[in-house]
């Protein structure tokens, strides 16, 4: 069967971390190239968390480094989450190999430009370095099948009562992304604070015999400890750990796990106070063309079920 071609843009962070490892894992994904952004830390730590991700697991795959802020605004580490190095937590060798002499934006661009078929980008973090792609190779875009990103939120947010982090540290990327015409599918929260590991269930990989599935365990401890309090628990209920970019490669994988709606997003960059809203016309006011498929439910064993397949089939 033909692999699918495609590109991860992430920050690593521990949840991308983890998203890497399922995308690297399957055998229908030819992963072309891995581009870095600066948003759960500096350019320098994502770019050598990649690498170390990349090396642990014995992979080849070429690691480039993008933009290290944002297109307007300055970038403000996620340290609270993922600690001073970006993947506190677990202790992971150095990186067998250095990140590309190419910059993210040229190594997408080749990748685009040499592909026989259209190539699905994964971004799990702001999404600056793919508004630098559609705005410097507007031309690539037909060779885009779809943007598959973990960000924003129907309803809700997190860094802000309506704003989700990826969206809101650069929302003038997101608003070029949503406006590009490229085929979007949207992993915001209402569906990642769906997609939970919970604390009972981790010992699945601390248990396996290989070496990655305890590292998912050491990473999920870490992850788990320090995400911000529960805000979709109900009472008596233990918050898990919430899959956030996980998601999005899972919904490449395996779109039947999720139920989504077309509808049209638009992207607040102006207020201070909904800065990086993802406006979803969940009722359809503004009768405009739909641009995103926005998900909003997962079926979370099947989802458990791809995750520990995935993990168990690594190193
Ligand atoms: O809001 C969740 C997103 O912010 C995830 O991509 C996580 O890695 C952080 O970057
Ligand atoms: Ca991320």
């Amino acid at each position: 069967m033909k692999k699918r071609p495609v590109i991860l843009d992430c920050d690593p962070g521990h949840d991308d971390a983890i998203a890497l490892m399922l995308a690297l894992s399957s055998k229908e994904l030819d992963v072309r190239l891995i581009t870095v952004s600066a948003g759960n830390s500096t350019i320098e730590r994502t770019t050598l968390n990649a690498l170390r991700i990349v090396s642990f697991l014995d992979k080849q795959v070429e690691v480039a480094a993008g933009a290290r802020k944002p297109l307007r605004r300055v970038v403000i580490p996620d340290v609270e989450t993922h600690g001073e190095s970006g993947l506190d937590g677990p202790v992971l060798p150095e990186p067998k190999f250095s990140a590309s002499s190419r910059n993210a934006l040229d190594a997408q661009a080749d990748v685009l430009k040499r592909s026989e078929s259209k190539v699905t980008i994964i971004p799990t973090g702001p999404l600056t370095n793919i508004a630098l792609l559609l705005s410097v190779y507007p031309e690539l875009k037909d060779k885009i099948d779809r943007i598959v990103l973990m960000g924003g939120a129907c309803f809700g947010g997190n860094w802000l009562p309506n704003a989700e982090f990826n969206i809101m540290i650069d929302p003038e990327a997101a608003d070029i992304v949503f406006r590009s015409g490229v085929p979007v599918t949207m992993c915001g929260l209402d569906v990642t604070l769906k997609a939970q590991i919970f604390p009972a269930e981790f010992d699945i990989f601390r248990r396996m015999p290989n070496r990655t599935g305890p590292l998912v365990a050491e990473l999920l401890d870490f992850f788990h400890k320090s995400t911000t309090p529960p805000f979709m628990a109900a009472p008596g209920h233990e918050e898990g750990a919430h899959m956030h970019d996980v998601c999005a490669v899972a919904w490449v994988l395996a779109p039947e796990l999720f139920v989504s709606r077309h509808l049209n997003v638009q992207i607040e960059t102006v207020s201070e106070l909904t800065l990086g809203c993802t406006v979803v016309d969940y009722n359809n006011v503004f009768k405009l063309q739909p641009n995103a498929d926005v998900c909003f439910d997962i079926d979370r064993k099947g989802f458990l079920d791809l995750l520990t397949s995935g993990i168990s089939s690594l190193p």
